[in-house]
């Protein structure tokens, strides 16, 4: 097969609010190429601010979601130029992840297959993650000869617990959709042919919710967790104020629809953003 363009390893489309944006390197499993990497930014950056865009789903085509980063063009090729290049590619794929920690809008990690090494870094980065049952999971690095770098060993410590993540690095064992879920390092699996239609949905929940206070919370919950409580409590509040500076009558229709109207409750749903008052889309 003829090479890949570079504007070729990245496909998306946006359909319904959704943008799908998948891994397309599928005859390389999707390993992330120095390519691959330099593309994801420029799509990332495409779609974070576009009016139609509301949730980024990050999945792969064929039967990897990644196989990790490029042993022969991300390592081998890259080593072959010396620190200058290895610096380099590591802050094209390093610097990718990094955007869609913080990303603009919320992100679903929809993997469909292979998910090694690597790819734990926009797993993480992903706010939240769905597998398939069928999917497979691995800190291949021991198996090749390193340790789980580019924040992989970080994920799963964040992610797992001890005991699993010693176990999962040292031994460089798979485990499936259905274990990762047990180990917490995806929200949930189900069976590949349910995956895309369970994603839709809980992106279609994410849609509903004002988006100003979802880009709010999702920075709260990742900033928070290596904070004191007492930071925490101050940071929560100044974030808070933050947001309401982008939006500033969202809360207040939440209250008044829920006060005065009595139209819906909280506990049980989102208010209704497209009716007055909100300056948030
Ligand atoms: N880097 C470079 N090339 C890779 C790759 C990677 N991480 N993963 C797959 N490929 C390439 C293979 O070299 C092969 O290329 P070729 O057709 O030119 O020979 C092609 O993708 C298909 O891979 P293949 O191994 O034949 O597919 P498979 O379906 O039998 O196995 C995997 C799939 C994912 C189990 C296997 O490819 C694999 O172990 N990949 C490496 C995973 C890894 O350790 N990643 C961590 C990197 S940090």
């Amino acid at each position: 097969m003829q090479e890949r363009s570079e504007q070729d390893t990245v496909a998306y489309e946006v359909i319904d609010r959704i943008a799908w944006v998948r891994f397309n390197r599928p005859e390389k499993r999707n390993a992330m190429s120095p390519k691959l990497n330099r593309r994801m930014l420029e799509v990332l950056d495409e779609l974070e601010y576009r009016d139609d865009v509301g949730v980024l789903v990050l999945t792969g085509e064929g039967q990897a979601w990644t196989a990790g980063m490029d042993l022969k063009e991300y390592f081998r090729e890259t080593e072959a130029e010396g620190l200058r290049g290895i610096r380099r590619s590591q802050r094209e794929s390093y610097g990718w992840w990094r955007r869609l920690r913080w990303y603009q809008k919320p992100t679903i990690a929809m993997v469909n297959g292979w998910c090694f090494g690597g790819g734990y870094g926009p797993l993480y980065a992903c706010d939240l993650a769905f597998a398939a049952e069928e999917a497979k999971f691995g800190l291949s690095e021991i198996n090749w000869g390193i340790l789980p770098g580019g924040g992989a060993t970080k994920v799963v410590v964040d992610l797992i617990s001890l005991r699993d993540a010693m176990y999962h690095a040292m031994t460089g064992e798979m485990i499936d959709g259905a274990k990762a879920a047990e180990w917490h390092l995806v929200n949930e699996a189900v069976p590949a042919e349910r995956l895309k239609a369970r994603v839709t949905e809980v992106a279609n929940v994410l849609l509903e919710k004002n988006p100003v206070a979802l880009k709010a919370t999702k920075d709260a919950v990742r900033r928070v967790k290596d904070m004191t409580y007492d930071n925490a409590e101050d940071f929560l509040v100044r974030a808070q104020e933050a947001a309401n500076y982008y939006d500033n009558q969202g809360r207040k229709e939440g209250i008044r629809q829920f006060i005065d109207e009595k139209s819906y409750k909280p506990g049980l749903g989102a208010y209704d953003k497209e009716r007055a008052g909100s300056d948030a889309e």
